[in-house]
């Protein structure tokens, strides 16, 4: 796209951690240790990067508490995807003057995708005054000079100006799960769908080089990671901007070829991208989960056209009828968007019977919010409201009915499974391979473990089961 990416140097980065020693030295000054909370709104990229932000504040000295309340700093980690996302964020916000009132050193950071944008910046400004400081995901990095500065200069900082991207390689991440891991393996997104802010609010696509992401994915093996989940908003685009001809299937079979017990998984991929030579990679290595998140968004070819999305209904078909070819066992989930401008009962009827064609494990299902700036918040759209609920709740009944039906048809069998957790001092949990959650009783110390469960019983959103011995 004719847009450099900065790769951030480590004299930069060397730069960014001399601000985390001094914001140390500063605490050790005032003489106790720093608490810090950090909230995440949004999808598995701002979880990611949460968890770099409390690296870096641990780096700086703070413990990380789970609440706003005694926080010396609060992060709000934001998503700006629909409305409703960004009027939470201002409601909890607005509430933190009250933490704010009882604890008048306490500095506010606003950052994430709502960062991206400037009528947000300009109304954090001036009407949320309590905020000290502003930085958009590009300058995620320098988080170490903004809150030393902060600290310092009794100034509010912003941080955001617009830039095309930056990738910065080897910050510290507090992660906190040690058996399943985010890696981030590209940033960004070019595909501009017409209704999406993604792609104002996170820059132009740019990839990890492959060498990083390999080292990164063997530390965590080594560190007893079992599932790996590679993140990026169209991982199949991965490699396009680095010309070292490792596509997105190539570093997904590379990873697959690393010694260890683990499963790699990844999303999103957008359909456009998704080729054959992808579905046949995740065919062939026993450690790539047979799960595939593809987003279609509509069962409508028209409204497709109106989204930008650059894939028709029959492609969109031809390749799911492929994947489930090569890979008889795969969990299909996807996204879809209910109510675009212009959207028929025709169009939606395309999309009731694309579901009941491909009968997907899971759908993520949204009614579509007007974003500013983009394509699609100036398209007309003449359906009312409650005509758009109504076709929401239609589509919710039928996939509800076909999550239950496949569910139900694990029941009997047997499933090895990572045994990841519990759930309040009572049953455990895992995880098929193809993501479904099974509770189970045993005892905590099979947690970190791979499992085999027969399955006996199962609702529309999980499913349970018995330990097998041996
Ligand atoms: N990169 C991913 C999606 C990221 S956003 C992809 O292309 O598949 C996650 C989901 O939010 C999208 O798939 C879409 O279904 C939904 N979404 C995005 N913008 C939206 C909007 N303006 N209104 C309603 N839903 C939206
Ligand atoms: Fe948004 Fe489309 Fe990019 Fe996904 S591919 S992030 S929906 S613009
Ligand atoms: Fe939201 Fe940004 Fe993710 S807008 S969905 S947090 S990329």
């Amino acid at each position: 796209m004719g847009v450099k990416t900065t790769v951030i140097s480590q004299e930069q980065l060397e730069a960014q951690y001399a601000f985390c020693d001094k914001v140390e030295n500063y605490w050790h000054q005032v003489g106790r240790t720093p608490k810090a909370y950090v909230e995440t709104y949004g999808c598995q990229q701002n979880e990611a990067d949460s968890q770099t932000l409390r690296g870096l504040l641990s780096q700086c000295g703070y413990d990380i508490i789970q609440e706003a309340e005694g926080a010396d700093v609060v992060i709000m980690n934001t998503c700006a995807i629909r409305e409703h996302a960004e009027q939470r964020v201002f409601g909890n916000l607005g509430a933190l003057t009250h933490t704010k009132r009882r604890h008048p050193e306490q500095k506010i950071f606003l950052c994430g995708c709502m960062a991206g944008q400037t009528e947000v910046v300009e109304r954090i400004r001036k009407s949320y005054p309590h905020v000290s400081g502003v930085f958009s995901t590009h300058h995620l990095w320098q988080f170490p000079e903004v809150l030393y500065r902060v600290l310092t200069e009794k100034k509010r900082q912003f941080f955001v100006q617009d830039e095309a991207g930056a990738i910065a390689e080897g910050l510290p991440m507090l992660r906190d799960n040690t058996l399943k891991s985010w890696v981030s393996i590209m940033y960004g997104c070019n595909n501009f769908c017409t209704y999406c802010i993604v792609p104002y609010v996170r820059g132009r696509e740019r990839s990890r080089k492959p060498q990083d992401i390999l080292e990164e994915c063997k530390a965590l093996i080594a560190s007893g990671c079992k599932e790996i989940t590679l993140l990026g908003q169209n991982v199949n685009s991965y490699g396009k901007d680095l010309d070292c001809g490792v596509d997105f299937a190539d570093l997904l079979a590379q990873i697959a070829s690393l010694d260890g017990d683990f499963l790699v998984r990844f999303m999103t991929s957008h359909p456009r991208d998704a080729s054959t030579k992808l579905f046949d990679t995740m065919a062939q290595y026993p450690k790539i989960a047979k799960q595939l998140h593809l987003p279609f968004q509509s069962g409508s070819s028209r409204v497709l056209k109106a989204m930008n999305r650059h894939y028709g209904r029959e492609t969109y078909l031809s390749k799911v009828e492929y994947a489930k070819k090569v890979m008889p066992d795969l969990v299909l989930t996807s996204d879809v968007i209910v109510g675009f401008p212009g959207e028929t009962e025709e169009d939606f009827q395309e999309t009731i019977s694309l579901i009941r064609q491909v009968r997907y494990n899971a759908l993520f299902t949204f009614i579509f919010s007007p974003r500013p700036g983009t394509p699609a918040a100036k398209m007309e759209d003449p359906t009312p409201a409650s005509e758009k609920n109504r076709r929401f709740d239609e589509l919710c009944a039928l996939q509800n009915s076909i999550s239950e039906e496949l569910h139900r048809a694990y029941v009997g069998k047997v499933m090895r499974c990572l045994v990841d957790g519990q759930e309040d001092g009572n049953l455990l949990t895992a995880r098929t391979e193809g993501g479904r959650l099974v509770r189970f009783s045993g005892d905590p110390a099979l947690i970190g473990s791979y499992r085999n469960l027969e399955i006996t019983g199962s609702t529309t959103w999980s499913l349970t089961g018995s330990l097998q011995e041996g």
